[in-house]
């Protein structure tokens, strides 16, 4: 791979100098959606798919980027003292912001860099191919420039770019779980103090099997600024009645106990599902730790059912993929992951049982939708590197 990539990088960009590699991690959520805006825990992992760059820092100022994934959009440039989103910069807005974002926190950029791109996370799958990008282009930065920031912040300059560059509202699962992602072990992390714990994945004979709709995220990221906004409304609601700071902050009988609080149906549904699968989160952790598979696959499914009906975020393509999956023999839970309207599904499948799932899985799925969903077989990796 390091070869490859110096190899495309010098006839990109020139030979000479010093030109470095690296990978970042992409992710997937075991459990805990949408409650990382909330103030709740999440229990992602990192995978052993990403992205991998090629860098070399140069004196003349400029930015340029070029991504294998994307050749026809040729070598994208930028001015390292003028950042701004430009639409026609395509994907290159999202390390421009970070590089951007990186400034604002007071770190200094004193020369420009050539950088090459190559991704195997597929886009819009929800397995934060952007968030991979993001993190990577920090690490990248940190190396090349000597910054002091650690991996925490590295994660926390990917989200603000997310945020305020290229305008998601994101929380910061993808971004902390790619930059701490460790080998073999899922995060759980309390996302209102970043508190975090590595929880090591033993899945007693199961693999985990990650099902991709295939379906192209149109509205999605509208939908997600919704949720939250409706999420933050509820929270203002109930606020009249409880101190809390957010709705991570409530258990199952306290939310019965207020919810009255908020006045419209549909809020009541969203930060049901914020309180709730943050619940669910920690006593899913609990079950795993406690070597109980089969009641962490039971959660797993829990949660898609309150993603479904509660937080309606799923759609027929999720669902279809859920439910074929669950009547599937050896699969202990299955749910969607990420931010959902498409995406990818994440189950948990004994071992024997996976290339059955595959076959009967993907034929149903392509004669309900149309179009056929993709099978990852995944292990957990570890966060970015140098090459
Ligand atoms: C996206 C966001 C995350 C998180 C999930 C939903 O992946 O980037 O911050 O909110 O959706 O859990």
């Amino acid at each position: 791979m390091k070869e490859r990539l110096e190899k495309k990088f010098e006839a990109i960009f020139g030979a000479g100098g010093d030109i470095r590699t690296y990978f970042a991690p992409g992710r997937v959520n075991l459990i805990g959606e949408h409650t990382d805006y909330n103030g709740g825990h999440v229990f992602p992992c990192a995978l052993t798919i990403g992205t991998y760059a090629a860098a070399r820092k140069n004196s003349d100022g400029r930015l340029r980027f070029y991504s294998m994934n994307f050749e026809q959009l040729g070598v994208i440039e930028a001015n390292v003292r003028d950042l701004t989103y430009r639409k026609e910069d395509d994907w290159a807005n999202y390390p421009k912001g970070v590089i951007w974002a990186a400034m604002q926190k007071g770190y200094e950029v004193p020369y420009g860099m050539d950088i090459l791109f190559e991704g195997t996370i597929p886009n819009s799958s929800g397995l934060s191919s952007s968030a991979s990008i993001e993190v990577l282009t920090g690490y990248v930065l940190k190396d090349l420039f000597n910054l002091s920031y650690d991996m925490i912040e590295n994660a926390q300059i990917g989200q603000y770019a997310e945020n305020q560059f290229i305008g998601v509202n994101c929380g910061i699962m993808d971004q902390f779980a790619i930059a701490m992602g460790k080998e073999n072990h899922a995060i759980f992390l309390d996302t209102a103090t970043l508190a975090y714990e590595y929880v090591p994945v033993r899945l007693d004979g199961c693999r985990i099997v990650i099902m991709n709709t295939n379906k192209k995220r149109g509205l999605g990221d509208s939908k997600y600024n919704e949720r939250r906004a409706e999420c933050e409304e509820a929270l203002a609601e109930l606020k009249t009645r409880v101190d809390i700071a957010s709705l991570g902050d409530l258990n199952e009988e306290q939310f019965a106990a207020y919810e009255d609080a908020i006045a419209s149906p549909i809020r009541r549904k969203r930060a049901r599902h914020a309180v709730l699968e943050n619940q669910r989160t920690i006593r899913a952790v609990g079950a795993l730790q406690a070597g109980d598979i089969a009641e962490f696959g039971r959660l797993m499914t829990a949660s898609h059912v309150s993603l479904r009906d509660d937080y309606e975020v799923t759609g027929k393509e999720l669902d279809t993929l859920v439910s074929e999956a669950l009547s599937q023999p050896g699969v202990l839970g299955a749910r969607m992951t990420g931010a959902g309207f498409g995406g990818c599904a994440v189950s948990l499948v004994q071992e024997e049982e996976v290339e059955n799932l595959i076959s009967h899985v993907g034929e149903k799925y392509t004669k309900e939708i149309g179009y056929a969903p993709t099978f990852y077989v995944v292990a957990i990796g570890s966060g970015p590197k140098r090459l």
